[in-house]
């Protein structure tokens, strides 16, 4: 059986292929994609350089495949373009499953940066394909415990919940989804400890001995304030209408279908902190 993941030479990528050698599958069933393929030349499996450009390229790295893991692109504003060559190129491919990472609730949500995963999740429904849809919630590690000691945090979420779990859970989620029956069809809301910022800070500063604050401010002078730190404006928007989709609620989705997949519980976060630390 040929797995073929996408984004493998990113973080979740990287992780993913691990969970699947650890879940046994061999170095040699598992194709590699990305464009910094040296990155992962240590994994002992099958690289192929491929961009999400290349609709070409991927129908060829495709060939054969049994599963894709489709990792989504990291550049907002360009995915749909993207994401339309891989779930075109997979199609072309007829490739068994099709394993989608998404955000949480693409479908219904008016999160401004679930709007390509909404699209995506159509395209990868409207082309017939067998497909698992994982609606990623955060990553832990989207809050570096050491920029939030050096800097606070700032946001516009309100005392809305983050469903939270390390990328090692999502990756072993995927794995799992890839290696295990009864998942076709099927779209999984992931995420696991919920905490709101404040919370958040509480915990490192509890880890870290350091005074770690939370600051809320209102979107516009939280978008101002990420402008101010260098972002593009755009960027700062989409950023800060994340926080403002979370104080409604986005961002909290209940543990079970995390838990599901792992067979365990999801990491907690002072878990993961400790280990970030
Ligand atoms: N849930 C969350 O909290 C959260 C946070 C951030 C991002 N995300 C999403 O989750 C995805 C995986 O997260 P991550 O932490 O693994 O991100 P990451 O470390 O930035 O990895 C992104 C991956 O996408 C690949 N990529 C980007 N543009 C590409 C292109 N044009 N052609 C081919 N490959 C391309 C990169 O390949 P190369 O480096 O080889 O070019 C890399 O393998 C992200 O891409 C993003 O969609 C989710």
């Amino acid at each position: 059986m040929t797995i073929v993941v996408t984004g493998a030479t990113g973080h979740l990528g990287r992780l993913a292929i691990e969970s699947l050698l650890a879940k046994g599958v061999p170095a040699g069933d598992i194709v590699g994609l990305g464009r910094q393929v040296e990155k992962i030349a240590d994994l002992g499996i099958t690289v192929k350089k491929v961009s999400y450009e290349d609709q070409e390229g991927l129908r060829a790295a495709f060939e054969n495949a049994d599963k894709v893991l489709f990792i989504s692109a990291s550049e907002p504003g360009k995915r749909i373009a993207q994401h339309t060559n891989v779930v075109e190129a997979a199609k072309a491919a007829n490739v068994g499953l099709l394993v989608y990472t998404s955000a949480p609730k693409a479908d219904t949500t008016d999160m401004k940066l679930a709007g390509e995963h909404a699209v995506t999740e159509k395209l990868i429904k409207d082309s017939g394909l067998p497909y698992v849809i994982l609606r990623n919630g955060w990553y832990v590690e989207n809050y570096p415990a050491d920029q939030a000691v050096a800097q606070g945090l700032v946001g516009a979420s309100g005392d809305g919940r983050i469903s939270l779990a390390p990328r090692a859970d999502y990756a072993e989620a995927a794995a799992a989804a890839l290696v295990t029956e009864g998942h076709e069809g099927k779209t999984y809301e992931l995420g696991g400890e919920a905490l709101t910022k404040a919370e958040l800070a509480a915990e490192i500063s509890r880890q870290t001995g350091k005074p770690v604050t939370y600051t809320d401010l209102d979107v516009d002078k939280y978008t101002e304030l990420l402008v101010g730190v260098g972002l593009p404006r755009e960027a700062a928007e989409v950023f800060a209408d994340v926080d403002r989709a979370t104080a409604a609620g986005a961002l909290f989705v209940p543990r079970d279908d995390l838990e599901k997949l792992l067979g365990r519980p999801a990491t907690p976060v002072a878990t993961a902190i400790k280990a970030a630390l």
